[in-house]
């Protein structure tokens, strides 16, 4: 397998259409890139090389095994042990806790030197750069991708989604479409999370907008249809960018034209 170095990754990510000063959200699939001299941290020293000390970096940092077992996160336990789970799950520590599937690249961002992870026990992000502080800041238990979270935050400052090797299965950015759009289905549910309070851990009850993505890969590509989504290759991987806005603006004319 041809081994990808730095430089390369630099010249693709100049070439995909990443800039000096941008603010960016990254998803990142490692394995597909192919075999990578140094890894995540290549990686992500390659991003910061192109956004430079002037620009954002941010990726998400779920740590969603920390919800309640019926959602269905907790597939290796015994339902009889549900509420030993409830009782038991360590509080969300944002210098300690694990991401949950968003790769070896963000497990390593997310206590990358400079950056800054949001206090969400189960949707967190991290951010490094420029506009840090401000997208992590008050991200609130409720509203976690909406209008004022990380996410909502980024659009504000017309970011740009990169997809390294992922599908938009994986787009949060979407996520911001759901809170937006209006359609039938459109509903909350009450999520738990352990977090500390007051020094003191507690099995947390939230209301939030049910966190559903089945039809991300429909809206993606029924977005790239209508705009222009930039590719290149990297290794073995497709790499996509996109503006941030106009893939939210056109996903909550799609949801609510489509979704139930
Ligand atoms: C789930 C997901 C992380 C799986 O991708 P993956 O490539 O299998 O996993 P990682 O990115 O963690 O990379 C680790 C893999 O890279 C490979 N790898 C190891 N060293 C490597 C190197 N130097 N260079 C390239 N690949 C390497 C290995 O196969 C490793 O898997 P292993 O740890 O099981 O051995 C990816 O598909 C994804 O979804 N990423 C985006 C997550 C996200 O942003 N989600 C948004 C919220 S839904």
């Amino acid at each position: 397998m041809k081994t990808v170095i730095k430089s390369e990754i630099v010249d693709v990510l100049k070439n995909v259409g990443l800039s000096s000063g941008d603010s960016v959200i990254v998803h990142t699939s490692l394995g597909k890139i192919g075999y990578v001299c140094g890894g995540a941290q290549t990686v992500i020293e390659a991003l910061i090389e192109v956004v430079g000390q002037n620009g954002t970096i941010m990726m998400p940092t779920q740590s969603w095994k920390n919800l309640d077992p019926e959602t269905g996160v907790h597939w290796d336990a015994d339902e009889a042990d549900w509420d030993t789970i409830r009782k038991n799950w360590p509080a969300y520590d944002k210098a300690i806790t694990p991401t949950n599937t968003m790769g070896a690249v963000a497990e390593m961002f997310r206590s990358w030197p400079g950056t800054i992870r949001s206090a969400h026990p189960a949707r967190s992000v991290a951010a490094w750069g420029k506009y840090a502080s401000y997208l992590t800041e008050n991200h609130d238990l409720s509203n976690i991708f909406g209008d004022d979270s990380p996410i909502g935050k980024l659009y504000k400052l017309n970011g740009k989604v990169l997809l390294i090797g992922v599908g938009y299965d994986k787009n949060t950015s979407i996520h911001l479409a759901d809170v937006r759009a209006d359609y039938p289905g459109k509903h909350t549910c009450i999520e738990h999370s352990a977090v500390m309070e007051r020094g003191e851990r507690v099995w947390k009850a939230y209301e939030t907008l049910f966190v559903d993505g089945k039809d991300f890969i429909d809206i993606g590509t029924a977005f790239e249809t209508v705009h222009s989504v930039n590719r290149i290759v990297l290794g073995n991987a497709e790499i996509k960018m996109m503006m941030q806005r106009e893939l939210v603006e056109f996903s909550v004319e799609w949801i609510e034209k489509n979704r139930k």
